[in-house]
C-alpha cells in the first residue's frame, strides 16, 4: 500500500469501468457490507454521475449519485480509510452539491446508517437535516438496521423562482 501523501491537491475525474479495480479495493475495505462490482458497473451503465477522487496518481474515493427530475440521490460517497478525517469526504460532497446546484436540482436525498455518526456529522454540518427513517434497510451484523433518510434543499433554486420585489 502507498503511502499517504498530503502534498498533493485533490482533484476529481469522472469514475470509468477501468477505475474499479481501484475502487472495489477501497469499498471493501470501508464498508462492513461492501456493495458489488456489477452495482459499480450497472450504476455506470445507467449514466449515473460518478467521480474518482485523486490525490496525485492515487485513489482517495469516489461518490456516485443518481440525478431525475429535480432530485438528487446520493448512492454512494467514500474516502479509502487510511486517507479519512483529512477533509476530502468534505470535498466531495461540496464537489456533487455544486454539481446538483449547476444542474438545478431542488433537493438532494441520501441514507446512512444509525452506526455511522460520522457521515451523519458531514451531512448536517453541510446542510442536510434527517426526514425520517427506513425501517430495517440495510444489512447488518446482528440482522438489519434502520437507514435515516436526509434531505437538503438547494435554496439558490427556491430564492430563483421567487418573484422580484
Ligand atoms: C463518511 C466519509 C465519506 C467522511 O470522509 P472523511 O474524509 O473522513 O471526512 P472529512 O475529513 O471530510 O470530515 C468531515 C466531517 O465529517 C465528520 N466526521 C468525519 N469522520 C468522523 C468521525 N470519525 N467521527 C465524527 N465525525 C466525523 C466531522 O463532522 C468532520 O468535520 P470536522 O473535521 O470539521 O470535524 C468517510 O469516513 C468514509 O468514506 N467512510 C466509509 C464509507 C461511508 O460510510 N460513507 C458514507 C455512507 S452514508
Amino acid at each position: 500500500m502507498s503511502a499517504v501523501r498530503a502534498d498533493a491537491a485533490p482533484a476529481l475525474r469522472p469514475l470509468r469501468e477501468s477505475d474499479l479495480d481501484a475502487v472495489m479495493a477501497i469499498e471493501n475495505r470501508a464498508y462492513p457490507f461492501p456493495w458489488t462490482r456489477g452495482i459499480f458497473r450497472d450504476c455506470l451503465q445507467a449514466g449515473y454521475p460518478a467521480w474518482l477522487l485523486l490525490e496525485g496518481d492515487a485513489v482517495s474515493g469516489y461518490a456516485i449519485i443518481s440525478l431525475a427530475v429535480g432530485e438528487v440521490h446520493v448512492l454512494n460517497i467514500c474516502v479509502a480509510p487510511e486517507r479519512q478525517g483529512r477533509g476530502l469526504g468534505r470535498f466531495l460532497l461540496r464537489a456533487l452539491l455544486k454539481h446538483a446546484r449547476d444542474r438545478k436540482a431542488e433537493r438532494v436525498f441520501l441514507e446512512v446508517r444509525p452506526s455511522n455518526p460520522g457521515a451523519k456529522a458531514l451531512y448536517e454540518s453541510e446542510g442536510f437535516n434527517e426526514i425520517g427513517r427506513r425501517p430495517r434497510y440495510y444489512p447488518a451484523r446482528d440482522g438489519r438496521e434502520d437507514a435515516i433518510v436526509m434531505a437538503m434543499e438547494l435554496v439558490d433554486g427556491e430564492v430563483e423562482r421567487m418573484p422580484p420585489l
